[in-house]
């Protein structure tokens, strides 16, 4: 794995414009193996079945798979237009894939169709904004924590799931540098484990000290006074500052509220959904209970056990005191036509 670049992360998503290559997340962390993905189909496949997840990264993987999709069809638009839509459809909640599909598709139609070569330069600035973006939350979402804070994030969104430094813990990294955290929790994040297995690779790569607890724990842990933030990042925003987000991170903020914390949720615009206003219009991804049997170590599930597998949740706007992009620090109430405000 290539050592760590402080502005831009490091690259999990690498593509020449005609080959593309993801570290295989469902591996880590112990095994870091690469997927080289032939076209668009493989390309879906690998969102579905979180090979790459969280909400920029799968972006960047849909933007960099119209690439490959264009120089397969070549000069076949309708073709391509149909496998686009297919790649939209891998995952429902992150608004990011469905955005960045809808960019790719403007830039074939001011091109005058799917040219493979603009289509991989545009992918690229996809890529390369959110690498800036991840930057400037960092430092916008640092200065709203007190030196001598405790943290607790939920799943992962550090550069696994993202084009850069990630977005809650693009912040938690830069609190950390700036000395302002005394303490730092990862939520387990059941069922896939993005806490346990993925945030704490990350932070253990930074040398960020940390301990991960169960879900269960997080109220006992603000109880015991070590949580001043609960930072997290975000897979849409509604206008009104709505968020879904992994399933858990609304259960936070009401513990958080309860506690008198404060709930910081850190994303670029690419997740504001304008169009939507109530976080009730959000489509909740619901995934294969056999996630849940399998994270409590069930090969065979026995007769008559039953589960249900929602993997986002919606954490209404009241519930959050900040909402950081690339565009600065928002709070409430939310306005994202406008540039956030340092405190
Ligand atoms: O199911 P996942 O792992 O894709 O869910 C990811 C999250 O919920 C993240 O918090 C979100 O995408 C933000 S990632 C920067």
């Amino acid at each position: 794995m290539a050592k760590i670049d402080e502005a831009r992360g490091f690259q999990v998503i690498q593509c020449d414009g005609h080959g593309l290559r993801l570290l295989d997340q469902r591996l880590l962390p112990g095994e870091e193996r690469w997927l080289d993905l032939a076209d668009v189909n493989e390309a879906a496949a690998a969102i579905r079945d979180l090979v790459v997840r969280g909400a920029p990264a799968i972006g960047i993987t849909a933007a960099y798979a119209a690439v490959l999709a264009a120089r397969q069809r070549d000069g076949d638009t309708a073709g391509w237009r149909a496998d686009l839509e297919r790649l939209a459809l891998a995952r429902p909640t992150a608004v990011n894939l469905s955005w960045a599909v809808a960019r790719m598709r403007a830039c074939a139609e001011s091109a005058g169709g799917p040219d493979a070569d603009q289509l991989y330069q545009e992918a690229c600035r996809i890529h390369e904004e959110d690498i800036a973006a991840n930057r400037a939350m960092a430092v916008a979402g640092a200065e709203q924590i007190e030196p001598g804070s405790g943290v607790l994030t939920h799943c992962n969104t550090g550069s696994l799931a993202t084009g850069g430094i990630g977005t809650a813990l693009g912040v938690i990294a830069e609190a950390w540098r700036q000395q302002r955290l005394s303490r730092v929790f990862a939520d387990e994040t059941r069922p896939w484990l993005q806490g346990a297995r993925l945030t704490a690779w990350e932070l253990a790569r930074l040398k960020i000290p940390f301990r991960v607890i169960v879900e269960g724990a997080a109220a006992s842990l603000m109880a015991a006074g070590q949580v001043d933030w609960v930072v997290v990042g975000a897979d849409r925003i509604t206008a009104r500052g709505d968020v879904a987000n992994k399933i858990g991170t609304y259960m936070l903020a009401v513990l958080a509220r309860h506690h008198g914390l404060r709930c910081m949720v850190v994303a670029p615009s690419s997740t504001v959904d304008a169009n939507l206003d109530s976080g009730r219009a959000i489509t909740i991804e619901e995934r294969d209970p056999d996630e849940i049997w399998g994270a409590a170590g069930l090969v065979s599930v026995p007769e008559g056990f039953a589960a249900w597998n929602p993997v986002f949740d919606i954490t209404p706007a009241e519930l959050i005191d900040c909402i950081v992009t690339e565009q600065g620090a928002h709070f409430p109430p939310y306005d994202f036509s406008r540039p956030g405000t340092a405190l």
